[in-house]
């Protein structure tokens, strides 16, 4: 089987990568990604001698490299992962989020039922989402497969119009579709730009720790290893057509997180009381139309695939902080040159 991977060099996918070809040996890989300011070939350092990795550098908007990786490696099935991720630059500049999100996907799309024209049924295309889709929970509810799509953000609409768009080319073409919503990923290789290793990049260098608004914010974590299991889960055992949310039903809120973050560091680094990273919080203006709390209800692949998350948060995020504290040279690399100025740019500080 040959499978190609959208957005394989960033979080998500390289994480992905590493998993599958440890437990699908026999799978053939193809990583096709643009390497955005997100995606980072060093996520990949282990896999790049395996003879069953390729990577194709291309870009979902240009609907001629697809066509040539199709062409190129006789695709048998695509997990779609790549996409414009980041709520906040979304609300910064939407056009990439459309351009990619959106049109990157359709291309995809097009492609796939070209290539695939003569046996549409029997090439499966997994689109991963996000719980975002479904918009904001007040302190009661939990998302369901059936709860209907309110996005609230650039990135949230941008992702349910790529929803859509899959939906129908399964209604109306046929083809062997089906969808994900997961929750907030955390763990390695997570570009620090989000909220669990941008703290913990921040609590290393000892820069503050921004919070935005009250803090009072809640999302639903789940390591990234799990969820790449349940895509392996979906993929192989999912029924045509279906979607299936994923999460860990582990609910914090934000400001609970980053203390919570700020203790394990400081035990970690041996930091004195004076110099707790629990002093280094500060609130800062909110996120516009701040989603306030996402929770998902995973009942449906956990009792029709058989899916379960592996990992304990604490126990996940001690992993995830001592990645992070083992691999600085990384966190140092990708947050040179224009990190630097997105973050000036954004938080007002260096
Ligand atoms: P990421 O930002 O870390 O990685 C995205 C990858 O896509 C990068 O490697 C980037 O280079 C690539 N890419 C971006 N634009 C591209 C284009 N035009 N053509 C080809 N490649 C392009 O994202 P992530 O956090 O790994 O998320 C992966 C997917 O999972 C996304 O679709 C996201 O919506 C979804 N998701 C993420 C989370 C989360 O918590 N991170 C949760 C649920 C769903
Ligand atoms: O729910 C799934 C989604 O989770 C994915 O689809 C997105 O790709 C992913 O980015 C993530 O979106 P969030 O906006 O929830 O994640 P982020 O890490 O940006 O923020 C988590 C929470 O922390 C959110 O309430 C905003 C808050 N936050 C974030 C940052 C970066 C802060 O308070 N301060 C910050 O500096």
């Amino acid at each position: 089987m040959v499978i190609l991977i959208t957005g394989g060099a960033g979080f998500i996918g390289s994480n992905l990568i590493h998993y599958w070809l440890e437990k699908h040996p026999d799978d053939t890989l193809v990583n096709f990604d643009a390497l955005t300011y997100a995606g980072n070939p060093a996520n990949l350092a282990g896999v790049e001698s395996n003879s069953n990795y390729h990577f194709f550098h291309g870009d979902l908007r240009k609907k001629e490299q697809l066509d040539e990786v199709f062409e190129r490696y006789s695709i048998d099935a695509v997990i779609h992962l790549a996409a414009e991720s980041h709520v906040d630059r979304s609300i910064n500049d939407p056009s990439p989020f459309i351009e990619t999100n959106i049109n990157g996907t359709f291309h995809l799309l097009e492609v796939a039922r070209k290539h695939w024209q003569d046996d549409l049924k029997s090439h499966r295309f997994v689109h991963v989402s996000t719980d975002e889709v479904y918009g904001s929970l007040g302190k009661d509810g939990i998302f369901t497969e059936e709860t209907p799509f309110a996005p609230n953000s650039p990135y949230s609409s941008s992702k349910a119009s790529s929803d859509h768009l899959v939906r129908a080319w399964h209604h109306t073409f046929g083809m062997d579709i089906l969808v994900t919503h997961c929750s907030n990923n955390y763990g390695p290789f997570q570009f620090p730009e989000k909220l669990i290793p941008l703290m913990i990049r921040n609590c290393i260098h000892q820069d503050p720790l921004p919070v935005y608004g009250d803090g009072l914010q809640i999302r639903d974590w789940l390591y990234v290893e799990d969820h790449c299991e349940a895509l392996d889960f979906v993929f192989h055992k999912g029924e045509s057509g279906e979607t299936y949310n994923i999460g860990g039903l582990n609910e914090w809120e934000n400001l609970s997180m980053v203390r919570h973050l700020c203790e394990v560091m400081d035990s970690e680094l041996g930091n004195s009381p004076e110099k707790s990273c629990l002093n280094l919080i500060r609130h800062i203006r909110d996120r516009p139309g701040h989603d306030r709390r996402y929770a998902i209800d995973a009942s449906k692949i956990c009792k029709q695939l058989g899916w379960k998350p592996r990992h304990q948060i604490r126990e996940g995020l001690e992993k995830t902080l001592r990645w992070y504290l083992d691999h600085q040279d990384w966190v140092e690399q990708v947050t040179s040159g224009a990190y630097r100025d997105y973050y000036r740019k954004h938080y007002g500080t260096d």
